[in-house]
C-alpha cells in the first residue's frame, strides 16, 4: 500500500493532544486530526499553515481597486470625456462609489471560489475519510489521528504501535486517502474554457436576437418615447421652445470677461489670433455649424431658415459689412444683434476669432476680381 492513512482513535481531547508531539516526531506523512468540537490550539500543534484566503482576498481586493481607477480615468478623461454639470473629467471623487463596488466584488468572488475551488477542493464532493469506520464514533464523543501518506510507503505497523503507546484504543487503515494538494490545472482550464466558451455563445445570440431574428425590432426604447425635440415647437414651456436656452447671463468655461457694450467701442479690438491655416479651418467649422443657417453657407445671406423665422440676416459678404473693423463683426457675435442670437455661451474666444478670419476670407471669395484669374 502507497497511499492511505492510518487513523488512532482516542478517548479523550488531552490523549490526542498529547498524542500529537509523539506521533509527529516519527511518523512521515501529513497529520490531521478529527474531533467532535473544535480544540484550541489544535492546529499549531498539527503543524497546519494559517489559511492564506485573507492574503488572497487583500491583494484581489487592491488589484480590483487599481484596475478600477484606471479604467475610469482612461473612460472618464481619454477615451470619452463628457462634461457633467461643468465638473472637471477626471473627478476622482466620482470614482469611489464604483471603486468600492468592484474592490468589494473581486474580494467577494475570491473569497468565496478561492475557498470552494482552492481550498475545499470542491469537485471532489466526498472526502474519501468519509467511508472511515470510525467516522461515527469521531462524530460523538472520540477524537482521531490520522497520519495521511500518498505516494510513499509507509510502515504501517510501526505507526499503529505507535499511536497504541500514545493511548489510542482503536487503529484503522483506510486504504484510500484524501487526496493531498489543490484541484489539478486540467480543472482549472476546462472551467475557463467552458465559460469563454459561454461568453462566445451568448454574444452570438444576442447578436442574432438584436440584429438578425425577423421580429425582433431593433432596441429603439429610447427613439419612441415621449420627449421634447430640440428643433421643434413644444407647447410644454411657456416660450413654446422644444429646446432649453441658457439661463441668462451664462459664459463658457474659462470665458473671458467683457464689458464693451456697443458696437462702435468694440472698433478698436485687433484680431489676437494669427490668419493662418489651421485657424481659418477652424473658423470655417464654427461657421458652417453655428452662423450658416442663418447667413447661408456663403455668407450671401441666403440662409437655409423657412419665412416664420421673421427676420432678415445680414449678407455678410456685402460692401457694408467688408467696411465693419474686425472688433465690430466679434461684438456681434460676443453679444448678438436684434434677432440675432448672442454666442456667449456657445463659442470660444479663439472660435470666435476664427470666425472673425474666416467670414473675411468669404467676402474676398465671393468678391473675386477679374484679374484673380490671370
Ligand atoms: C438665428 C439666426 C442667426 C444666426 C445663427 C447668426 N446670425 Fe448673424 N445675424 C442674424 C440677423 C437676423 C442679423 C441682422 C441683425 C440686425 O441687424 O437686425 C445678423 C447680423 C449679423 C452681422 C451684421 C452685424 C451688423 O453690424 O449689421 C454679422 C457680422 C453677423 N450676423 C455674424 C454672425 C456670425 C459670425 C454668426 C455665427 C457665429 C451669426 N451671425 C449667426 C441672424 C443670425
Amino acid at each position: 500500500m502507497n497511499s492511505g492513512s492510518v487513523l488512532g482513535i482516542f478517548d479523550s481531547a488531552e490523549l490526542l493532544v498529547n498524542a500529537i508531539p509523539r506521533v509527529k516526531a516519527k511518523a512521515q506523512g501529513r497529520l490531521e486530526a478529527y474531533t467532535p468540537y473544535p480544540i484550541e490550539g489544535i492546529d499549531k500543534l498539527l503543524g497546519l499553515r494559517k489559511s492564506p484566503i485573507g492574503g488572497m482576498v487583500l491583494i484581489m481586493g487592491v488589484i480590483g481597486a487599481i484596475s478600477t481607477i484606471l479604467f475610469e480615468l482612461w473612460t472618464s478623461g481619454i477615451d470619452y470625456p463628457l462634461t457633467t454639470a461643468g465638473k472637471p473629467h477626471l473627478s476622482w471623487e466620482a470614482f469611489i462609489p464604483i471603486m468600492f463596488e468592484v474592490t468589494v466584488l473581486f474580494a467577494t468572488f475570491t473569497a468565496g471560489l478561492g475557498m470552494l475551488l482552492l481550498l475545499n477542493r470542491l469537485p471532489m464532493f466526498r472526502d474519501p475519510m468519509l467511508s472511515a469506520k470510525s467516522m461515527p464514533l469521531i462524530t460523538r464523543d472520540k477524537f482521531a489521528l490520522a497520519v495521511e501518506f500518498s505516494g510513499s510507503d509507509l510502515d504501517v505497523d510501526s505507526i499503529t504501535k505507535l499511536f497504541q503507546q500514545a493511548g489510542a484504543g482503536q487503529v484503522e487503515v483506510i486504504a484510500k486517502p484524501a487526496p493531498v494538494g489543490a484541484v489539478s490545472p486540467n480543472f482549472f482550464a476546462g472551467l475557463f474554457a467552458t465559460i469563454a466558451v459561454s461568453c462566445v455563445i451568448a454574444g452570438l445570440l444576442m447578436y442574432w436576437a438584436i440584429k438578425l431574428f425577423p421580429v425582433s425590432p431593433p432596441i429603439s426604447h429610447m427613439l419612441v418615447q415621449p420627449r421634447l425635440n430640440s428643433q421643434r415647437a413644444d407647447g410644454f414651456f411657456k416660450n413654446g421652445f422644444g429646446m432649453r436656452l441658457p439661463v441668462a447671463g451664462t459664459v463658457r468655461r474659462g470665458a473671458v470677461s467683457y464689458s464693451i457694450t456697443s458696437q462702435e467701442n468694440a472698433a478698436g479690438l485687433v484680431n489676437p489670433y494669427p490668419r493662418t491655416n489651421e485657424i481659418l479651418n477652424q473658423g470655417r467649422r464654427t461657421y458652417n455649424t453655428y452662423c450658416s443657417v442663418c447667413h447661408g453657407i456663403l455668407g450671401d445671406g441666403h440662409p437655409m431658415l423657412t419665412a416664420a423665422y421673421g427676420a432678415k440676416p445680414a449678407n455678410l459678404v456685402s460692401q457694408q459689412m467688408i467696411d465693419l473693423r474686425d472688433g465690430e463683426v466679434y461684438h456681434v457675435i460676443r453679444m448678438g444683434r436684434n434677432a440675432m442670437p448672442s454666442y456667449t455661451a456657445d463659442l470660444a474666444e479663439n472660435e470666435r476669432w476664427a470666425t472673425v478670419h474666416y467670414i473675411r476670407t468669404l467676402q474676398r471669395a465671393m468678391n473675386a476680381r477679374d484679374d484673380d484669374i490671370k
